[in-house]
């Protein structure tokens, strides 16, 4: 089938958030305390009974649409129970069949990590592909980086990587990750990528460029699961990109695909 067209994202904000780094510190400071919904409770019953009866490495898939990167990363990585979540029925209803190491979930994101981080698992890896980019200004409380749930991510441990057609999305991501105490890069998605969504033919078509955010949080076991000193000292925004420097290193496709 032939992905269909997209345009770039288009956005009166062309630079990081000015609010980021209070946003960001705000939900640092004060735990995600929001109710449970009713509509996460049957995906995370499912999720207590998969984790009850797999013994392995845990990847997450976090707003994985119609699944098609759920379904490669079970075929790849077939001693881990891979996990897909999207809050979408419609999207989930036109998954491909998935591996049986694979459970896709209809449920909010953050619901599914607060629930893996008060269970005490911890992740191999968790791919953020392509959400929405909310690319209005007063839309960054809408982006996984503004979300109150975004301190839960260090905390799941693994690998971290966030992929994205808008470039100021991920670079707010990383200075997000760098206010939280971890470290990230951000490098141009190689054209030859073998793990693809839906999303990413569709922009790959058009002809856009793609960016990922890539951060590693360490194993069980290892003081880094979840460290950070919380809230690194930013400077005022402008000055806060320069900052973000130190810890967000932006490489060249030619360095990445090497
Ligand atoms: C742009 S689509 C990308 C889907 C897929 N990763 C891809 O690349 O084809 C973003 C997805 O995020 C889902 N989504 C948005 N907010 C969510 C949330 N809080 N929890 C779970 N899924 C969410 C939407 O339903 C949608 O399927």
């Amino acid at each position: 089938m032939t992905p269909s067209r997209s345009r770039p994202v288009h956005s009166s904000q062309t630079v990081p958030h000015a609010g980021l780094a209070r946003c960001v510190r705000r939900h640092a400071r004060t735990p995600w305390r929001k109710p449970p919904q009713a509509v996460d409770g049957p995906a995370l019953a499912l999720l207590a009974d998969a984790l009850r009866k797999h013994d392995g490495p845990l990847i997450l898939d976090s707003f994985c649409g119609t699944g098609m990167s759920t379904a490669a990363l079970a075929e790849r990585h077939t001693d881990a129970l891979v996990i897909g979540v999207d809050q979408s029925a419609h999207r989930l209803d036109r998954a491909p069949a998935v591996p049986r190491n694979a459970l896709l979930l209809r449920a909010h994101a953050e619901a599914v990590w607060r629930e893996l981080v008060a269970s005490g698992h911890h992740l191999s890896a968790h791919y953020l592909l392509y959400p929405n980019p909310w690319p209005k200004p007063k839309h960054l409380i809408r982006r996984i980086h503004g979300h109150p749930a975004f301190p839960l991510l260090p905390r799941l441990g693994g690998s971290l990587e966030l992929r994205s057609n808008w470039p100021v999305y991920v670079e707010e991501f990383g200075m997000a990750l760098h206010l939280l105490g971890h470290p990230s890069r951000i490098a141009i998605v190689a054209a030859e990528e073998p793990l693809s969504t839906r999303f990413e033919q569709k922009y790959r078509a058009s002809g856009q460029a793609l960016w990922r955010s890539v951060a590693h949080f360490g194993s069980p076991g290892q003081p880094g699961v979840g460290r950070g000193t919380g809230l690194n000292e930013a400077r005022p925004n402008g000055a806060m990109k320069m900052a973000a420097g130190s810890a967000t290193l932006i490489v060249s496709e030619e360095e990445q695909t090497s």
